[in-house]
């Protein structure tokens, strides 16, 4: 830095040697302007080498293959275990791959949607009280950040139906982030994340959706499981079922002692005919449900604010 302080200064001079030109003899003045340019030309290129010096010492050469863990101090090198997956995210991913396994596409959720996905396409009657049920969020511009995944429902029921032109079903699940206006507290989070399953085909029945929902849970909890429904209301579907497993013992569970996991049902002919396709000839089924919730009783948490709070000894683990 001191070199190219003192180089800059002789550079000053020079320049300021240019003036003296006018003492100079008319006859001399050519040589004195070529010397001039000379000692100017090797400053400036001295001054260039310096800076360049400069740049690369500020940025001090790592060698990346180097080994680096915990216990390795390497300045500069933050080592790969710094970081880890959120635990949501890396169930999220589990959850999916067991989908994937059964034969269903993904497709992710969107974090802002509008009032045609969130209600109207999903069978929400105008001004019907159903729609207070979902006491969401919104924008100034009257945006919805979606209160559950089915805003997704109408659009995944569009750009698959080409499945069922060509003979084949519609199976889709579809992860995302929601959020609801909720009082948070060890259960209520304003910010969750759900899990929406959309199959459709000529044939498929109620059964069919309970032996999925069987399979993915006994995956997902490596273990056989028992389940139970119960009616319940969703304008989407008719019936609409909540879907129910008995707590494993393994899980800390007593005998009948059941979950709610999700929400589900026969999808609502009006849902299809809205998505273009004729509920005379085909029959779909759906299903919505927490992935905080799984996550929790897998690993037997209690607090569901732990996921959104971002406290390091709580994520360090897993
Ligand atoms: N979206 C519902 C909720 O968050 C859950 C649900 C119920 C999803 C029935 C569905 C369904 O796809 O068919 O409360």
């Amino acid at each position: 830095m001191q070199e190219l302080t003192k180089l800059k200064d002789e550079l000053k001079k020079i320049n300021a040697e240019y003036a003296g030109i006018k003492d100079v003899p008319a006859e001399k003045r050519g040589e004195f302007g070529r010397v001039l340019n000379e000692k100017k030309n090797a400053i400036l290129a001295k001054i260039a080498e310096a800076e360049e010096a400069l740049n690369d010492a500020a940025v001090e050469p790592i060698d990346i293959t180097a080994p680096c863990g915990p216990n390795e101090k390497l300045p500069n090198v933050y080592s790969t275990f710094e970081g880890s997956s959120h635990p949501l995210m890396a169930e999220l991913d589990r959850v999916t791959s067991i989908y994937q396994m059964m034969g269903f596409d993904v497709v992710e959720s969107r974090q802002l949607d509008d009032e045609f996905h969130m209600f109207d396409s999903l069978n929400f009657a105008k001004e019907h009280p159903a729609r207070d049920g979902y006491d969401t969020f919104r924008t100034e511009e009257g945006l919805i950040p979606p209160a559950h995944t089915s805003t997704m429902q109408h659009r995944v029921l569009k750009m698959y139906k080409h499945n069922l032109d060509e003979g084949k079903d519609i199976a889709v699940v579809v992860p995302g982030r929601v959020y609801r206006n909720e009082d948070v507290d060890a259960t209520h989070e304003h910010t969750f994340y759900q899990c929406e399953g959309v199959y459709v085909s000529k044939t498929c029945t109620m059964g069919d959706m309970l032996g999925i929902l069987r399979e993915f849970f006994e995956k997902y909890y490596e273990q056989k499981l028992n389940i139970r429904t119960q009616p319940g209301y969703f304008p989407f579907t008719e019936p609409s079922l909540e879907f129910m497993i008995e707590k494993p013992k393994s899980l800390g569970g007593k005998k009948g002692d059941f979950l709610e996991m999700l929400g589900c049902g026969m999808i609502h002919p009006n849902v299809l005919k809205m998505a273009g396709i004729d509920p005379t000839e085909y029959h779909g089924f759906a299903w919505g449900g927490g992935i905080d919730r799984l996550v929790m009783l897998r690993y037997g948490l209690k607090d569901v604010r732990n996921f959104e709070a971002g406290n390091l000894n709580f994520l360090k683990e897993f």
